[in-house]
């Protein structure tokens, strides 16, 4: 069977709980606020994972359904929120997924809306809206800074990988190249009302580091004897120059999109 870059995360769905960011909760009540979120509104999470970002909006007192095709995600989340009657999910791609007779008050989808169908994914978080509903896109991102590590990091990528970003988690927002902001504008069911953002950092250890990358799409489709050279090079720059320690600043973007 193919393994699908977009569907590899299940293969280490216990770690990427471990080591994989919340969304800052300064974002998440901007974005409760912008979208005119009340307790007990309804929330439709796109690519919920392991309930990453589902978590927030469940602690707040709204209702979550969950769409993911990823057993192993699902199994994850599932545990997390066993027996709380605000989290529902369905196990299915969203693009083969209906909504039936239910409308959502908020669409969200936290690192994951890029691993949607871009022919069909805007008319389909629409028609499973409620008028005056909201769309909002969330990426953590990392910055890459000019820093010896990174320099060091920059060679290992380079001598170990062809044409791969040298970083964590959150190098990718689109994967047409394009910004979230111009599909946004290019979709006819949405218009982009704000852009909230809060930057954070994170200090790892090499063993964390190498954990959070092992999470990643596009590390994880490297081969066996492949990752594991990068990652002796990663845990060498990261030992030698950073004292087995690596600070990575990141930044939350949520794009928030009103249904027209
Ligand atoms: C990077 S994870 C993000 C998980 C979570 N939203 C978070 O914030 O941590 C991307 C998720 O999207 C899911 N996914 C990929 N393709 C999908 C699709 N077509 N429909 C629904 N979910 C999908 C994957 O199984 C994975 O759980």
């Amino acid at each position: 069977m193919t393994r699908r870059q977009r569907t590899v995360f299940g293969e280490v769905a216990e770690t990427y709980d471990e080591v994989r960011a919340s969304y800052p909760d300064s974002v998440i009540d901007n974005v409760a606020v912008l979208t005119a979120l009340e307790s007990g509104s309804s929330v439709l999470d796109v690519g919920c994972g392991t309930g990453i970002l589902a978590e927030p909006f469940i602690s707040r007192g709204h209702k979550v359904l969950g769409i993911d095709p990823s057993s192993g995600m699902a199994r994850i989340a599932r545990r997390k929120f066993a027996g709380n009657p605000n989290f529902r999910l369905h196990l299915v791609d969203f693009q083969t997924w209906s909504p039936g007779s239910d409308r959502f008050d908020l669409v969200v989808a936290g690192q994951s809306w890029h691993w949607m169908d871009p022919d069909t994914r805007f008319h389909s978080a629409a028609s499973a809206l409620r008028d005056n509903g909201h769309l909002v896109l969330f990426w953590n991102t990392a910055n890459q800074m000019e820093t010896p590590i990174r320099a060091a990091l920059d060679t290992a990528y380079a001598e170990h990988t062809t044409d791969m970003p040298a970083g964590p988690p959150g190098s990718k927002t689109g994967l047409n190249g394009r910004e979230p902001h111009e599909e946004i504008a290019e979709a006819d069911r949405f218009e982009l009302l704000d852009v909230v953002e809060e930057a954070w950092s994170a200090t790892y250890a090499t063993d964390a580091y190498l954990r959070l990358l092992g999470t990643q799409s596009d590390h994880r489709l490297l081969d066996d004897s492949r990752r594991s050279a990068l990652f002796d090079a990663i845990a060498d720059a990261i030992d030698d120059i950073g004292g087995g320690h690596i600070n990575v600043q990141y930044i939350c973007r949520a794009f928030v999109a009103k249904l027209t």
